[in-house]
């Protein structure tokens, strides 16, 4: 019997937005203690889109580096998962392939399933690159998260893409053939096709993460996948860092093990160290970035932890509505660079600060599809979201603008 080639991530790269907004800033100006954002949501800034962009500036920009480094050829699908979409037809993938100068042969779709749908499309492209091992499948998680002004889930907006490159023989992870699968039909967070907000069940969609975290946990078991002890490192969906704290807990106290649930700035635990506080770096720094979170966290993770080779890793995917899904991963031998993390708190450092009215006023502002607009060039990004002209939205890279 042959051993099956491994399939996983061969590579992957983060963008975030042009603007910064400082959760202490939001807290003064609600007459919040902002510990209660620091500690209680494990939150200390969202990135915010300037005026010129939008998941598909984010996406591309994610996105470019990685066909840099590694070239176009054997790339005949791009899987772009979102849940903040721009179009009710059209795939935001067919925009950031022109953007990305791909070529004509590739086939372009776009998956939803709230945050789930990142994990969706890398499942996919593992079953093409299976069948078809010398192609190469990108996936670009890009979203927006967007909630009312004033309420309880403002603070845990955010916003960033993530871009992976899935084949055979990955140089990061080999993702394992066993995941755990949990779907449940749920009112706990959606967005309705007239709203640019997301309505959202706070406390529910908190009960109803924690449920399906179990609930694909049973199933992973049910399916012969690894044992808990087996498992080195744990990443959970994160809409807000405060979240994997509650689910390493919730999984520890319902398989009867002693992990360790501390973040940055909390007092030890104590319990197995399984990375939660490095996989949170990131994210408690770009807010909420929906589909692109648990990979953010992935990132966060290989960074910064340089002991990882031939170790596995569990990554729980929520998908508020809700679908879930528990996957494993084994690192592979020379996954770690050290100048990845610095490069990206780097840009992490480069946003603009944005003051707590020049927020409200940008969140305020709705485009409508019936006016024609050209958006200010504000954001450094190469990719722009350029505007609105005859109902379509238009997108260039600034080193082709006319
Ligand atoms: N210092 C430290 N912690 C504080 C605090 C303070 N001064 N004040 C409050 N907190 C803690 C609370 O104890 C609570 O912690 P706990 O969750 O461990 O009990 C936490 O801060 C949140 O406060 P709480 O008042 O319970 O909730 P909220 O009304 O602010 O709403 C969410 C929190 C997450 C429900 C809200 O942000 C939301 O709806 N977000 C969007 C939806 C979402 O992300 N869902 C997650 C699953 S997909």
């Amino acid at each position: 019997m042959t051993t099956p080639t491994p399939i996983g991530i061969h590579d992957l790269e983060l963008a975030t937005t042009h603007y910064v907004v400082t959760l202490d800033d939001l807290a003064s100006h609600n007459g919040t203690d902002p510990a209660k954002y620091r500690l209680g949501l494990g939150q200390d800034q969202m990135s915010f889109p300037a005026p010129d962009e939008d998941i598909i500036t984010m996406g591309a920009a994610a996105a470019a580096p990685l066909l840099e480094r590694n070239g176009t050829e054997g790339i005949r699908t791009l899987i772009f998962a979102t849940e903040s979409g721009v179009d009710q037809s059209k795939a935001a993938g067919v925009s950031a392939h022109r953007l990305l100068g791909l070529p004509s042969d590739v086939r372009v779709v776009e998956f939803k399933q709230a945050c789930y749908g990142g994990t969706a499309a890398l499942q996919a492209a593992i079953g093409m690159v299976s069948r078809t091992p010398n192609e190469r499948v990108l996936i670009i998680s890009s979203d927006v998260a967007r909630y009312e002004l004033d309420s309880p889930g403002e603070p845990t907006q955010g916003a960033g893409a993530v871009a992976m490159l899935v084949s055979a023989s990955p140089a990061l992870l080999e993702i394992e053939p066993i995941a755990g699968l949990f779907t449940d039909d749920v009112d706990d967070f959606w967005r309705p096709n007239d709203s640019s907000t997301a309505v959202v069940d706070g406390a529910l969609s908190v009960s109803a993460y924690l449920d399906a975290l179990t609930g694909a946990w049973d199933n992973l078991q049910a399916q012969g996948g690894p044992a808990l002890d087996e498992i080195d490192r744990l990443l959970y969906h994160q809409p807000f860092t405060k979240m994997a704290k509650k689910g390493q807990a919730h999984l520890a106290a319902y398989v009867g093990s002693e992990l360790d649930v501390t973040l940055p700035g909390e007092a030890a635990s104590g319990g197995r160290d399984t990375g939660l506080a490095l996989g949170t770096l990131y994210n408690r720094r770009l807010g909420n970035t929906y589909t692109a979170s648990l990979f953010a966290g992935l990132a966060s993770l290989l960074h910064q932890d340089d002991s990882l080779e031939g170790k596995r890793i569990g990554l729980f995917s929520y998908g508020s509505g809700s679908v879930s899904e528990f996957i494993t991963a084994t690192v592979q031998p020379g996954y770690f660079d050290s100048s990845r993390a610095a490069r990206f708190y780097a840009e992490l450092d480069a946003r603009v600060p944005l003051d707590i009215d020049h927020y409200r006023e940008l969140h305020a502002t709705e485009l409508s599809s019936a006016t024609d607009v050209v958006t200010p060039r504000v954001s450094t990004s190469q990719y722009r979201f350029a505007g609105i002209s005859g109902q379509a939205r238009q997108y260039e890279r600034v080193d082709q603008a006319a």
